[in-house]
């Protein structure tokens, strides 16, 4: 087990030695609460489920732990459909709960970034059902975007504009007036001109910050403000606009008016509360979310739509490292979270598919999962191991690294989810033809028997399939070959990269390697295709496959000493 630092003595022994912050490289393990441990045996992960595995995070060697939404939620959206932000949802857990989480992690010397969803409430939100009560012209529907319908009797939306989960992005409200909804139906948007919602989330943001939260990520973080001035603009409209901070939609530079309050507030604690974001914005644009003004990091998922391909992954991190140095930031890689199908499937199928946001393999996995059950095309070993290189090439990066839960146990998507039981929104809005996100969702598998693989004792909101057996952390805890062991030692590894945030390449000599070298001396080397390549200098530190004698296997990354 890693070695216990209490997080008080850790960040006192940080700043004696003025070391950077800890978010600049630090890995962060994202957990969807209600899928990772059940200690209530309700089916639904929660608070105490992670506090009972608080020994298996320490283990993993990582710096914070970030929680998707725990609030309470109808759960339209997986939580993200928040009925109040200042609690947690009572199936989950209470308050005090929570803050036996945050004592449980912080004396591990983890820290804890929770889940903020401002562009839009749950429709069970106490304003959106005074909203609906109090009428027409009322202050309560200042929260959010009511607008009057067009056509006889204003029956038509008021713009065909479509919602990220597919149909109108309006929905009709008894008394006839209609509210905007850019995610599903149960999630109106908010009014980012009406203060009282300004206020209110900086009285969220104090709330978890007074419990002892350090950091946050901001969901939808470029569509909070809108200019919604008549006349409405088209959909086809809307899609020709150049995104350059004026559209009426979306990244308009008016967003950074908002962050620039809550940089007061999380700069008002000691030490400064973090966030990144969640920004779905030109490349060039995300430097304004990431400076030290506004949110100080954000998200780039350009590795998580990067296809297993060398020329692509040295430009993603290419890119991605003058972006950080544009906004003064440091990068964040991801390739797997809540959102996407798992990068060990997406490794394994034959001709990865984008979708309208350029996430990978909605599509393509729609033809997968109708190729029936366990699914013919998948390559379940070869994607297995290209996720391993390219996890242990992204955690040899400066910058810092996103995980997402079972990553580190290899896991693959799950397929076999049949519609009665599938809850994620695209599937339902798209009628089934995008298959949407439960697949990696699905509760995590803690022992390779029992009822649910140890998730809880009385089954699992998601289907589990038989296979998850094999990937049950019982089974790869001690197992030297495990992908559980490989993360585990690739983090412990790492703390000796993370003394400087620069990166060196290499000359490999072919088009289908990518080599680098870390400013302590060590080179990272992944050879993406299928001819050995030999290795001519340096000492194996760690390796995502077995190295053959001199020769670095296809698909695997060794570190060199
Ligand atoms: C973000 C979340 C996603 C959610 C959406 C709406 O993209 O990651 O899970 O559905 O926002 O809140």
């Amino acid at each position: 087990m890693a070695d216990t630092r209490d997080l008080d003595h850790a960040l006192d022994h940080d700043a004696d030695l003025e070391l950077p912050p800890w978010w600049r490289q630090g890995v962060v393990y994202q957990i969807y609460p209600r899928s990772f441990a059940d200690a209530n045996a309700d089916g639904l992960g929660d608070i105490a489920g992670i506090v009972a595995k608080a020994d298996y995070l320490e283990s993993l060697g990582i710096d914070a732990v970030w929680l998707s939404p725990f609030y309470p939620s109808a759960l339209a959206d997986g939580g993200y459909d928040v009925a109040d932000y200042r609690d947690v949802d009572p199936r989950l857990g209470t308050l005090a709960d929570f803050d036996d989480l945050v004592d449980a992690l912080h004396s591990r010397g983890i820290r804890v970034v929770v889940d903020i969803v401002p562009n839009h409430t749950s429709d069970q939100h106490a304003w959106f059902r005074e909203a609906l009560a109090a009428g027409r012209d009322s202050a309560a529907r200042e929260r959010y975007i009511f607008r009057e319908g067009t056509g006889p009797d204003g029956a038509l939306p008021p713009t065909d504009w479509v919602s990220m989960f597919g149909g109108s992005a309006w929905e009709r409200v008894d008394d006839g007036q209609w509210y905007l909804h850019n995610f599903a139906i149960e999630q109106p948007d908010l009014n980012w001109e009406y203060p009282e919602v300004r206020a209110d989330f900086v009285t969220t943001l104090r709330f978890w910050s007074d419990r002892g939260v350090d950091g946050f990520r901001i969901d939808v973080a470029h569509m909070l403000t809108k200019d919604l001035s008549e006349p409405l603009p088209s959909q086809a409209q809307l899609d020709a606009l150049p995104r350059d901070g004026m559209h009426p939609m979306v990244d308009r530079d008016d967003v950074h008016e908002v962050y620039a309050e809550w940089r007061r507030v999380f700069d008002s604690y000691d030490p400064p509360r973090t966030a990144v974001a969640e920004a779905w914005v030109d490349k060039a644009r995300v430097p304004l979310y990431a400076s030290r003004e506004s949110l100080g990091q954000a998200f780039n998922f350009d590795l998580l739509q990067a296809d297993f391909d060398a020329g692509q992954f040295r430009r993603v991190v290419q890119d991605n490292l003058e972006l950080a140095d544009a906004s003064g930031s440091s990068s964040t890689w991801v390739l797997s979270n809540h959102d996407v199908v798992r990068h060990a499937t997406r490794y394994g199928l034959p001709h990865p598919g984008r979708d309208e946001r350029g996430a990978p393999l909605r599509k393509h996995g729609t033809e997968w999962v109708r190729s029936g059950g366990v699914d013919p095309v998948l390559d379940r070993d070869a994607g297995g191991r290209r996720a391993r290189a390219a996890s242990l090439f992204m955690l040899a990066l400066p910058g810092s690294s996103y995980i997402y839960q079972g990553e580190e146990l290899g896991l693959h998507e799950v397929a076999e989810i049949p519609a009665s039981e599938r809850q994620d929104p695209t599937f339902f809005r798209s009628e089934g033809a995008d298959f949407g996100r439960d697949g990696c969702r699905v509760p995590l598998p803690w022992r390779s028997d029992g009822p649910s693989f140890g998730f809880g004792d009385d089954g699992s909101h998601l289907p589990q399939p038989e296979w998850f057996a094999d990937y049950a952390v019982s089974r790869e805890d001690g197992d030297p070959a495990s992908t559980l062991t490989l993360y585990r030692e690739a983090l412990r590894l790492r703390r000796s990269l993370q003394t400087s945030e620069r990166l060196e390449w290499i000359e490999s000599g072919r088009d289908d390697v990518l080599r680098f070298r870390r400013p302590n001396g060590w080179e990272a080397v992944t050879n993406f295709g299928a001819e050995p390549y030999p290795l001519d200098r340096g000492h194996p530190v760690i390796a995502s496959s077995p190295l053959d004698g001199g020769l670095l296997p296809g698909d695997t990354t060794v570190w060199l000493r």
